[in-house]
């Protein structure tokens, strides 16, 4: 589905033409996983796999229907407060309610179509995607005049507050402030961007293990508190501000499962900044390297990978044109994202999907992806 085939969907559902159209994207991560929530680096990328919506301004009730999930719990966005949505709904849902706590104007309603081709549960931020439609959906009809910054943290805010779950800003900020065939490094500090373009040569894959994720949210906000440990053992703000030597300094004061996620956090962070450097020289090698020992700490340190993020590892990283290849998100099943050389994707997607279908029983999806621009009104 393109944005100009949900319009018409949408005229002829409703027989009259869209008043707003609104596109988002989700995201992939090529380093520097579970570090936003540290304070730490982070280098996603806005990909072409979208949340679209289509909608007109209602009177007195919300009511959003979807192309893949059916439709909404309505609700009124004037009045919406946490609590009040589930489903799918309460993405949108708690972009009204925090945009309203932001501004203290109250949205207007909407009677809006949805259409996504973010596949769910893969780690690629779906649930983002559409906090970051609906928010510039809104911010367009309510005339707010915020920008995507602004959005993406009110977005995270929306996800922490409404929906409950404990997110950190990396999903938000890379659908609001994704950019056409670029990466984008990002302090989740300061919030300070720098974009990076993809080598020419090289193309992101999405390396879907179609394994169902389980049990995620309460293991991440276990991970987050492990680290708030670590830092108040060390005693600094967050692992960001923390060395290696830091932390063996203190290794005998804390427990060795917060001293494994602690030299996680700290080593990716390092790994992040040496791999901008590497992206920027080209330096398949050490892309490779770096990619590798992300996994590799993730999944002994972080312990958020599984069988078949690793298998889907192994077999992407036993590809010669494969430069660099490690698991995306948060973990537990989703994604590998995979650097591959253009001129091999096709043997690529054969034998890596033949090696991982032979070792697990799964099929798994494997997909090129662009880069592409961040959440807009059109
Ligand atoms: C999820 C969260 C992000 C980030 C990643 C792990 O995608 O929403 O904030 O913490 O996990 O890097």
């Amino acid at each position: 589905m393109t944005l100009n085939g949900l319009a018409s969907l949408y005229e002829e559902q409703r027989n009259a033409p869209p008043e707003i159209l609104a596109i988002a994207p989700g995201r992939v991560n090529l380093i520097g996983e579970h570090t936003d929530y540290n304070d730490g680096f982070v280098f996603p990328a806005a990909i072409d796999k979208e949340v679209m919506v289509a909608a007109r301004v209602a009177g007195e009730i919300t009511t959003l229907s979807s192309e893949q999930t059916g439709p909404g719990q309505p609700f009124d966005a004037r009045t919406v407060s946490p609590g009040e949505v589930s489903g799918w709904a309460a993405y949108a849902a708690g972009m009204a309610w925090v945009l309203r706590e932001h501004t203290g104007k109250a949205m207007p309603n909407l009677d809006g179509h949805v259409a996504s081709t973010v596949p769910m549960g893969s780690g690629v931020s779906s649930s983002a995607a559409i906090e970051m439609a609906f928010g510039v959906a809104w911010n367009r009809v309510a005339s707010l005049g915020l920008d995507n910054k602004v959005l993406a943290r009110l977005a995270q805010r929306c996800e922490n507050e409404f929906v409950g779950v404990n997110c950190g800003i990396m999903d938000q900020m890379a659908s609001a402030m994704g950019r056409d065939g670029q990466a984008m490094f990002l302090d989740t500090r300061s919030l300070d961007i720098a974009y990076a373009s993809i080598p020419s040569e090289l193309l992101i894959m999405i390396c879907d293990t179609k394994k169902p994720r389980a049990l995620t949210d309460s293991a991440y906000n276990e991970r987050r508190s492990q680290c708030e440990e670590a830092a108040a053992v060390i005693g600094v703000k967050s692992l960001r501000d923390a060395t290696l030597e830091d932390l063996e300094a203190k290794k005998s004061a804390m427990t060795e499962v917060v001293y494994l996620r602690a030299r996680h956090v700290i080593t990716e962070d390092d790994r992040s900044l040496r791999f901008r450097t590497a992206l920027e020289t080209s330096d398949f090698a050490e892309i490779g390297t770096l990619m590798k020992a992300s996994h590799e700490s993730l999944r002994d340190d972080y312990e958020v990978s599984c069988a078949e993020l690793d298998q889907m590892a192994e077999s992407a990283w036993a590809h010669p044109d494969c430069v660099g290849a490690r698991m995306t998100g948060a973990g537990f099943g989703g994604a590998c994202v995979a650097l591959v050389k253009k001129s091999g994707i096709e043997s690529f997607i054969a034998e890596v999907s033949a090696a991982y279908t032979d070792k697990t029983g799964i099929s798994g999806s494997i997909m090129v992806c662009q880069a592409v621009d961040g959440a807009r009104c059109v």
